[in-house]
């Protein structure tokens, strides 16, 4: 790179926020990337951060082959995997460079912050080596003062993936921000203040405040004063205090009256903002935001916020974002908890990795607690050949810290995970990692409870050998129906489901007859699964049976479904050699982030704020006129009565009889006819009080465009989710039609992605067409970062094309 280039990328280059004293400068533009070993201008291209080189595809079955017998399946021997990360070129190495500037570097600190690079990142500035960092889901940072130098600095990040790192889709290079923080050399270091509050009443709560100070000199006298800001911007308590420091952590105290609680209901979020001065002038200004909350977990009882009981309503998450890979997107996330929200979900689990800092924000914001964890590999016998275990001894102690750290502060957090499924769950070995881990998690943070997602539970592991009993929450993987046993043994006296369900369906596709199937694979022909959600996985089960335990029990304190959104990778129960099938269908809500069936089943039992009534399956069955075609009605009524074309099939009321009768109304004996499927729901008085209605539809006639939002932020990178599906004259969406349709962006914004959420399709994510699958697929557009109208269409042989608007401001 020449530096005339250079000078044009440094324009280029992202958000800078200012206060008087620090400098937050985000570097989204102007990078260059090639893959390989050694940086090539010739075939390097200009690329934004966050970037996932690998998302671009192509889709192939050679792409991380592994052969391994999956232990968790109960395989004995190893077979040839396809599809198991993704089916994606994430393996190999690639490098980045930009450049940026800084305006002086005396009495400045720089420091370089990494949200994420996946993985192996080894990162150079003007020519010197600063930092590795072999985990790629961690955040890491490095003060590179001495090396950055007044002007132009030149930044150069390498990394690599390994065969057989992963489980699932990593995602490949710099896929979480890049931030440049440029501070006086007296200042507060990068996570370096720690916010608790010892004491929540309604009337009032006690904050702690505890910082590191850097860059004094011996015995330097500092000035700290911190306001509280309530959730209006409100001062409402301050502390200004001289310390003397050199080199300890300082503390100060607050009492807050009347505080406005944090909770999933009500996210109120407080900021400690903090100034240093030194001889009375201003050198550092640090925000802290927090949130006022009490977490007790209760013997016997549960767990309790802010003295309310409270169960998880949880879902598990990887974290790529289905078509757009693993480059994180705010927006995407957001769109993603809006959905997971509306279906009543109170929390997230961050599986089996630390999370992007945007979705922990988000979390914080929008009210939805979670589980952070860090790893699905220990040092002992990883899963991984090449994944975490190899670097386990040297770097776990670093990486706990760091996510400790990061997100000790959001009161999203609730819980720590140390690990999951680990196979040190047996013996000696594994209860010293166990330690070692809850050791460094607790000296960091005493406020939260720590668990551990555990699977191992036969003679000798985790119930016998004191690793479930050393920790504070013992979280079991699936097994609902041997929780008693556990209760009874363990002295912890409660229990989490950390990991539930594992129910595989694929949206709208429907296998009869129909049979629950609950710790059996189910294989159909062309690699779906059932949307009846009747089958699971040999270790795994439906919903039906965790939300029972849940129901029955105090002791039960919620649990964290696998998972909400299908992913990239591990398609199981097509995860031998079964290619085409590159993602899983274990999601609640499809690649294409289309809600399957079973949304509405946990939604019905989940969201006690507006009622769910929902029909399946759709009501087009061409050829199998008189067929036996039982209809299912996942409703958060108690009972209903169903019409196929005005007779009456009977009326069904939730009840004991099954666990799946408890939860769901089915009618198993219908018939099909074409015409008109309608349900009339009645409360506990037996008053009708709703009633749905599905209908057969005619021939295709029109396409259909429904954008999740129509005003978009003029950014750059905000997205709508635009749903693409076929309708007959009279507007009735057809389900079964699955033609290719195509799409066009113009004005203010870009096609993003497409996705339809068929695992076995190997369309590109990026070209703008896409095959309808089960009658739908989702386009993304992207803001552009200048306002105006952005207009898209969809067209597709055979019907009337669809345009739709959407503001940009
Ligand atoms: C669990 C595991 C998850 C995922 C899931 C699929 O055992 O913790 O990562 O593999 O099974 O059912």
């Amino acid at each position: 790179m020449n530096s005339r280039h250079l000078i044009i990328l440094m324009a280029l280059s992202g958000a800078i926020n200012i206060n008087a004293q620090r400098t937050v400068q985000t570097l989204k533009n102007g990078w260059e990337f090639c893959r390989g070993d050694s940086f090539n201008e010739s075939v390097s291209q200009k690329v934004t951060v966050p970037h996932d080189w690998a998302i671009y595809g192509p889709f192939d079955r050679k792409h991380d082959l592994q052969v391994v017998a999956v232990e968790q399946n109960g395989e004995a021997e190893a077979t040839e995997k396809t599809g198991r990360t993704g089916g994606l070129p994430f393996i190999g190495k690639g490098i980045y460079r930009t450049v940026f500037e800084v305006p002086d570097t005396t009495s400045r600190t720089i420091t370089l912050v990494f949200d994420g690079v996946m993985s192996n990142a080894d990162v150079t500035l003007n020519g010197k080596k600063v930092i590795s960092w072999p985990y790629g889901y961690n955040s890491f940072y490095a003060v590179v003062d001495g090396i950055a130098v007044p002007g132009e600095n030149y930044l150069e990040v390498a990394c690599e993936n390994k065969d057989g790192q992963s489980r699932w889709y990593p995602g490949a290079g710099i896929y979480r921000n890049v931030h440049v923080v440029n501070t006086d050399k007296i200042h507060i270091p990068t996570w370096g203040t720690f916010v608790t509050t010892p004491v929540v009443t309604k009337e009032y709560a006690s904050i702690s405040l505890t910082m590191d100070i850097e860059g004094t000199y011996n015995r330097q006298n500092i000035r700290v004063e911190t306001v509280i800001l309530n959730p209006q911007g409100k001062e409402v308590a301050k502390a200004s205090n001289v310390f003397c420091a050199r080199g300890q952590e300082f503390t100060q105290n607050f009492l807050v009256n009347d505080p406005d609680l944090w909770s999933p209901r009500n996210p109120e979020l407080y900021t400690a903002k903090t100034t240093l001065s030194v001889d009375g002038k201003d050198v550092d200004e640090y925000e802290t935001r927090f949130g006022i909350r009490s977490l007790a977990y209760v013997p016997e009882k549960g767990f309790f916020l802010n003295g309310e009981p409270i169960k998880f309503k949880g879902v598990c998450n990887h974290h790529d974002l289905g078509p757009l890979g693993a480059a994180v997107n705010k927006s995407a996330l957001r769109h993603q908890l809006d959905l997971l929200k509306d279906m009543g979900v109170n929390a997230i689990r961050t599986s089996h990795n630390m999370p992007a800092p945007e979705l922990v924000e988000l979390c914080d914001e929008m009210g939805l607690m979670m589980m952070v964890e860090p790893f699905d590999d220990w040092g002992f016998r990883p899963k991984s050949p090449n994944g975490y275990g190899a670097v386990f001894n040297e770097w776990a102690d670093k990486d706990v810290s760091n996510m400790v750290r990061h997100y000790r502060n959001n009161p999203s957090v609730v819980m720590w995970s140390i690990g999951n499924e680990v196979p040190s769950q047996w013996g000696e070995p594994g209860i010293n990692e166990l330690m070692r881990l809850r050791n460094t998690v607790r000296q960091l943070d005493p406020t939260r409870p720590i668990t551990c997602g555990m699977d191992q539970v036969g003679e000798g592991a985790v119930i016998d050998n004191g690793f479930a009993a050393a920790l504070d929450i013992p979280g079991f993987n699936y097994k609902p129906q041997l929780y008693d046993k556990f209760y009874e043994k363990l002295p912890n006296r409660l229990i989490l489901g950390s990991e539930t369900a594992s129910t595989v369906s694929s949206r709208g596709q429907y296998f009869f007859p129909i049979e629950f199937k609950d710790h059996n694979v189910v294989l159909h022909e062309g690699n779906q699964s059932n949307s009846y959600d009747n089958e699971s996985c040999s270790w795994s089960n439906t919903p039906d049976l965790d939300f029972a335990r849940d129901d029955d029990h105090d002791w039960c304190i919620g649990q964290f479904v696998w998972t909400g959104f299908d992913y990239l990778g591990e398609p199981s129960p097509y995860d031998t050699d079964a290619w085409p099938s590159h993602s899983s269908v274990f999601g609640i809500i499809d690649l294409a982030s289309l809600p399957k069936d079973r949304y509405y089943l946990y939604r019905s039992k989940w969201n006690d704020e507006s009622p769910t009534l929902h029909i399946l399956p759709h009501w087009n069955w061409k050829g199998r006129e008189d067929e036996i075609t039982p209809v299912f009605v996942y409703t958060s009524y108690p009972k209903a009565e169903l019409f196929i074309n005005g007779k009456s099939q009977g009326m069904r009321e939730k009840n004991d009889s099954t666990v799946y009768n408890r939860y769901r109304l089915m009618w198993m004996d219908t018939r099909y006819e074409p015409g008109e499927v309608r349900v009339v729901a009645y409360d506990n008085d037996g008053h009708a009080v709703a009633e749905k209605t599905i209908k057969t539809a005619g021939k295709p006639h029109h396409l259909v465009a429904i954008p999740n939002r129509t005003s978009l932020t003029a950014n750059g990178e905000d997205l709508s989710y635009i749903t693409i599906q076929v309708a007959d004259k009279d507007g009735n969406i057809i389900p079964t039609d699955n033609r290719r349709v195509k799409f066009k962006v113009s004005g203010a914004g870009t096609f993003e992605a497409t996705a339809n959420g068929d695992p076995t399709s190997l369309l590109p994510f990026q070209n703008p067409e896409m095959d309808l699958f089960s009658g739908a697929a989702t386009a993304i557009v992207r803001s552009s970062n200048s306002e105006g109208t952005l207009i898209f269409t969809a067209s597709a042989p055979g019907v009337k094309p669809v345009t739709t608007t959407i503001e940009v401001k």
